[in-house]
């Protein structure tokens, strides 16, 4: 299981936080989709799961795993497959894999199984002794792929996946995804496709500027035969710039003095109240 608490994220010294304060869970088995438009906190909040960004209060757990506390064995648990594709460029794609599955101390029969089926999905087999600096977009999303998936993660995230893709590869993608989720896992993902997280996932999340919104079971919403463009265009509309006032309240607050030097600890302990955060 996934675990978010009470998830606040500012960036340098903003007075508002990026992400406000977002509490969410997600089960094994499940494919969550991570919604909201540009600049909402969707990579943010998936930095801060991954481990990659630190944040300001809150709690990610993965699979029991505190990512504040443990963060060595909470991110052997996860996958993280960026936005940009920051892979090592002068690798082969099989030197790449194999420095990965290294570092996740996966042995290598087990490697093998996992990696042959992927490149023949991927039909990466052809270039997978080459550089990767010869290889277009999409390979270098595949390439991320299979080495993400090298050590069987218990959570696997994926930051807008299918950009670049063409047809036949997102296709192998979604399937890939779904076998994962199958086999007790948990896939998050962020995307703006609608139809794509219409079609994938059991449950998504609208963050509108920062604030999760809703948590949707797509299953019911089939059921009573919505759409989730509409819902999306309605959770996305909505105002929710109460919580920034709240958060600027808080600065206010006269159990705060400037010169505290635990002034920021007593703000989030206020923000938290203020929220209903535990
Ligand atoms: N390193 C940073 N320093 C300061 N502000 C940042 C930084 N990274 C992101 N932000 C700001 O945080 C907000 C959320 O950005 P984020 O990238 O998380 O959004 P997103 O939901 O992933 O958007 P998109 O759909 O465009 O990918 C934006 O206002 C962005 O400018
Ligand atoms: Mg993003």
């Amino acid at each position: 299981m996934l675990e978010i608490k009470g998830l606040i994220k500012r960036y340098g010294n903003a007075e508002i936080p990026t992400v406000k304060g977002i509490s969410f869970e997600v089960n094994d088995g499940e494919i969550f989709g991570f919604l909201g438009s540009n600049g909402a906190g969707k990579t943010t909040t998936i930095k801060c799961i991954c481990g990659i960004l630190p944040f300001d209060e809150g709690k990610i757990l993965v699979d029991g795993i505190d990512m504040k506390e443990n963060p060595h064995d909470a991110k052997l648990k996860i996958a993280y497959i960026s936005d940009n594709h920051a892979v090592f460029e002068r690798l082969t794609g099989r030197e790449y894999v194999n420095h990965i599955a290294n570092l996740y101390n996966t042995p290598k029969e087990e490697r093998e199984k996992i990696i042959n089926p992927l490149l023949d999905a991927f039909g990466l087999k052809q270039a997978y002794d080459r550089q990767i600096k010869s290889y277009s977009h999409g390979m270098k999303q595949k390439i991320n792929v299979i080495a993400g998936l090298v050590h069987s993660p218990k959570l696997w995230v994926l930051d807008e996946p299918l950009l670049g893709l063409d047809p036949q590869s997102a296709l192998e993608l979604k399937n890939i995804m779904r076998q994962h989720a199958q086999k007790g896992n948990i896939v998050f993902f962020s995307s703006h496709i609608l139809e794509v997280v219409e079609s994938l996932c059991d449950r998504v999340g609208i963050l509108n500027k920062g604030v999760l919104v809703d948590v949707i079971d797509l299953h019911e919403l089939k059921k009573k035969g919505k759409s989730l463009e509409e819902i999306f265009i309605t959770s996305t509309n909505k105002d929710v710039s109460y919580i920034n006032k709240k958060f600027m309240r808080v600065k206010d607050h006269s159990e705060i003095k400037v010169d505290d030097k635990n002034a920021d600890k007593k703000a989030f302990a206020i923000i938290h109240r203020v929220l209903n955060l535990k």
